[in-house]
């Protein structure tokens, strides 16, 4: 893989030179862009050496080649290591008055940063709203760490070890691109269905799963629309992704609409969204008392099953060749026999190719970090199974589709 390193003005950037080593001991090309600030911590030979590619902070140089858009289209990743708080400021901005500046304007590839700076800078509110700006358009940031800095204080500030940063950035572009062009759909978190209009009917999905198949899709090079049923902002951050676009649904209903219109275009469609299976009757549009008597029960009706009616379109030809559903069962029998069973039965009853069935105990499952599944193919067949971080559970799932797809 092609990799622009970034480095600019701190201290850290001395840890900067192991990071580009790990790259390209790993076979990444590396070219390194120096701001002038950062080669006076750490000097132009060093990086020529590590990098094995010529090294310049100026646009002015290598001018035919167009140097500075050039590096930028080429890269399929660009880390900035360390990101000042300067540089940080100047990313917000758009500001190109360096290479490093008008490379990171020119790619269109997925950018890390690892922030290293004081405590104070680094919390300091137009940092973190930098950040915060950063993050809305797509940026990964790894770090930082709390530790020693610079000037024998502790605290937040310190910049990620190199190979946590090389770790991250790898896995948020992906080790593999065989996902390279699909049109995916991935629905997350969980529906509300109002019952007036300060309480509704809900459930504890915080989406991270949905989130984690929609970050591993992008990451393997998919185009990805994720539907989100009311998913906190930090469980959401983990999506920020150049090809990653998220829209809103709130009710069963409204994720039904938008789901269908996602699925006329989409090659595959991961319902991993908590629908909820019933919605109130009526929704009052007054604060229902409790004088009014109509709070101690309240008439439920049936919401549609949405992935069912996926399955149904496509079984009618109302989809892509090939499209390819894949649905969530949560389950909280213990007993593994019982529990394939049940999912045998809920794959066929939905028409769906895959079932990820997950236990939704105390230590896996809802809320939690964690999560184990197993998958469930054709003929009721165990195709995988998959048991730690949320992600790693993603890059499962999707190792069946892409195995389905052939
Ligand atoms: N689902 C859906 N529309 C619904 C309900 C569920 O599309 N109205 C989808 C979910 O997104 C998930 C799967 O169907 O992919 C879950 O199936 P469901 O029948 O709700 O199973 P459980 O939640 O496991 O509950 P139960 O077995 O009690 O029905």
């Amino acid at each position: 893989m092609n990799i622009v390193v970034g480095v600019t003005g701190g201290i850290a950037a001395y840890k900067t030179v192991h990071l580009v080593r790990l790259l390209t001991k790993a076979g990444h090309e590396v070219t390194v862009i120096p701001t002038e600030d950062a080669l006076r911590f750490v000097g132009l030979p060093t990086w020529e050496a590590i990098s094995r590619h010529p090294v310049t902070t100026s646009v002015h140089d290598d001018v035919a080649r167009v140097r500075h858009v050039a590096l930028g289209q080429a890269a399929e990743l660009m880390i900035v290591a360390p990101a000042t708080a300067n540089t940080i400021a100047k990313m917000t901005a758009g500001l190109a008055d360096d290479l490093l500046g008008t490379t990171l304007l020119a790619t269109t590839a997925p950018v890390v940063i690892a922030p290293a700076m004081h405590t104070e800078m680094w919390q300091h509110p137009a940092t973190q709203a930098n950040i915060q700006t950063l993050r809305e358009r797509g940026i990964h940031v790894v770090g930082p760490a709390e530790g020693e800095l610079a000037g024998g204080d502790t605290g937040a500030g310190r910049m990620s070890e190199p190979e946590e940063i090389a770790a991250e950035a790898l896995r948020f572009v992906g080790g593999s691109r065989d996902l390279e062009g699909l049109r995916v759909v991935v629905s997350a978190g969980g529906t509300r269905e109002p019952i007036d209009p300060v309480r509704f009917l809900g459930n504890r999905s915080s989406g991270r799963q949905g989130v984690a198949l929609a970050a591993e899709a992008a990451a393997r090079g998919a185009e990805v629309e994720l539907v989100a049923a009311h998913i906190g902002t930090d469980v959401l951050a983990a999506a920020r992704h150049p090809n990653i676009h998220v829209q809103n649904a709130g009710t069963a209903a409204e994720l039904s609409s938008v789901m269908k219109d996602a699925a006329a275009n989409a090659d595959v469609l991961i319902m991993a969204a908590a629908v909820a299976d019933y919605r109130p009757a009526e929704a009052a549009t007054q604060k229902l008392t409790k004088e009014s008597g109509r709070l101690a029960s309240i008439e439920l009706v049936e919401n549609e099953d949405i992935v069912a009616a996926l399955a149904a379109a496509r079984a009618d030809g109302n989809a892509p060749d090939g499209q390819v559903i894949v649905a969530f069962a949560a389950e909280t029998l213990r007993d593994a026999g019982e529990r394939r069973e049940r999912a045998r039965r809920k794959r066929e009853r939905k028409g769906v190719d895959l079932l990820a069935v997950n236990l939704a105990d105390a230590e896996h499952g809802f809320e939690r970090a964690e999560n184990a599944v197993e998958i469930i193919g054709a003929e009721g067949v165990v195709v995988a199974s998959a048991e730690g971080s949320k992600r790693e559970v993603a890059a499962a799932i999707w190792d069946a589709v892409a195995a389905l797809r052939g």
